[in-house]
């Protein structure tokens, strides 16, 4: 991939950089062996400028607010596709047949269920646990269960692993939240959908029947698809480098939900929607617009902003068209949090300091108000994102592990600290 190359000058020593040339976005300078040649490090601490891996499952254009899952456009997929065929286009790089759709959609529904053994993790937990917590904990066990699909080397058992986390994260996720409301662990129906199957896990009781909203399944499957995958944002990359080790999967999308949780990254719908909460009415956001641009305040405008777009989220854009139809569905419409959110939004982007930094609101800024509306505590809006995110992170993960070039990740550091020096005993200092 490489026909041009960088000319570097170190101590007026020149040195040839390959620059690689992507299919999309900006060139890349492979630094591989730069250390080697010059004895340098480059810095790039929050790697801000630094591929990490080449990758053909997601591409990003931050400046014009652009996002493709293997080439297809979001605004497409949301509007056309569903979760589960998005999975498969995830998983295998092409949109499945209809008979190769039927399969994969069996093979998931199949697993839905969890080793009724798990049922004793969750009463381990304090009801009052984050679901987060529990969901950490859970999914890292299930290596201590499905040991037939443990082995990283093995391609088959690799594959199993994949379609286990896709199909029993939103089990998992559905157990958190009925452990955290005291109410019973509700099974996967076979003949429900993937997004039907979530909420009525979610939302039913033995003791009264329960249909599903089709017109709420569709924004549950439209908010799984916007989450799905994301390129190398903070958890994907925490999934690679304890993938690069070696770790098992399930102890890998282990460690993508725990860095998903922080409140910079998934666990900003939450504080997203508890903050518009705080604001409360539209009278008060320029309090909070003012705080947000105080820099000895460290408030930030939860829901705004993002490390690559520059540009509006496109996800936020269709999130908020959903937002509009499940509140006019529901004869919220008028919802208070809705108003003080889109008055928000306004104000904020006529607002020269986040013109200036390129704020915009991103995935975050609506999903929060849908979740609600739909019945969910904020405590479940980071547990949704982390089982819509799981067949993301799951297929990143099998290309590093498939790539030959795959080799532990090890980043070296500008030390800063003190110069070496000899032991005092502590009668001496
Ligand atoms: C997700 O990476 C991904 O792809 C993530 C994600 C995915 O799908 O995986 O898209 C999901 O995590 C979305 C982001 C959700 N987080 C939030 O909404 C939290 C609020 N946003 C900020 O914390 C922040 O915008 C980040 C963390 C999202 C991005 O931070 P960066 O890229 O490190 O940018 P920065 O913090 O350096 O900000 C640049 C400037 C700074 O001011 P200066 O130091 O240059 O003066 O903009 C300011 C920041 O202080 N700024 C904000 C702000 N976000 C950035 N000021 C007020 N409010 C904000 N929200």
């Amino acid at each position: 991939m490489a026909d041009k190359t960088a000319t570097l000058r170190i101590n007026d020593q020149d040195y040839e950089l390959p620059i690689l040339s992507p299919t999309k976005g900006p060139d890349v300078l492979d630094i591989r062996k730069l250390y080697g040649q010059a004895d340098v490090f480059t810095y790039d601490p929050g790697f801000t400028s630094t591929a990490s891996c080449d990758s053909t499952i997601t591409f990003i254009d931050g400046d014009k607010g652009e996002l493709w899952y293997r080439g297809y456009p979001i605004e497409q997929l949301a509007a056309k596709s569903s979760y589960l065929e998005v999975c498969y286009l995830l998983l295998y790089g092409e949109l499945p047949s209809p008979e190769q759709m039927d399969d994969f959609s069996a093979r998931v529904t199949r697993h839905t269920m969890v080793h009724e053994q798990m049922h004793n993790f969750f009463r381990g937990f304090r009801r009052d646990a984050h679901p987060m917590a529990t969901m950490v904990g859970v999914v890292g066990a299930m290596s201590a269960f499905y040991h037939d699909s443990t082995d990283v080397n093995d391609e088959w058992q690799r594959e199993v692993a994949a379609i286990r986390l896709i199909a029993k994260l939103p089990t998992i996720a559905a157990m958190a939240y009925k452990y955290s409301i005291g109410q019973p662990f509700v099974y996967p129906q076979n003949d429900l959908d993937y997004a039907s199957n979530f909420l009525n896990m979610c939302f039913s009781v033995p003791a009264e029947k329960y249909e599903v909203n089709p017109a709420l399944a569709r924004a549950m499957d439209r908010i799984f698809t916007l989450h799905a995958d994301h390129e190398q944002n903070a958890s994907t990359s925490t999934v690679r480098l304890a993938g690069s080790s070696g770790a098992n999967p399930f102890a890998c999308i282990a460690a993508g939900i725990a860095c998903l949780w922080g409140p910079a990254h998934g666990g900003a719908n939450q504080a997203c929607l508890e903050m518009l909460r705080e604001i409360g009415t539209v009278d008060r956001i320029p309090e909070f617009i003012a705080r947000a641009k105080d820099k000895s305040d460290p408030f930030k405008l939860m829901g705004f902003g993002h490390r690559v777009y520059k540009n509006f989220d496109p996800r936020a854009t269709v999130m908020k068209e959903s937002a509009d139809e499940v509140l006019e569905l529901l004869g919220i419409g008028d919802n208070p949090v809705l108003q003080v959110a889109k008055e928000l939004e306004k104000i904020a982007l006529e607002d020269e300091y986040f013109i200036e930094k390129k704020l915009y609101p991103n995935v975050d800024f609506y999903s929060g108000i849908i979740l609600e509306a739909m019945g969910f505590p904020t405590s479940m809006f980071t547990p949704i994102f982390a089982l819509s995110r799981t067949v993301g992170w799951i297929a990143q993960w099998k290309e590093m592990i498939g790539d030959p070039q795959n080799k532990i990740g090890r980043p070296r550091q500008l030390y800063v600290g003190s110069d070496k020096r000899d032991y005092v005993d502590l009668t001496k200092r």
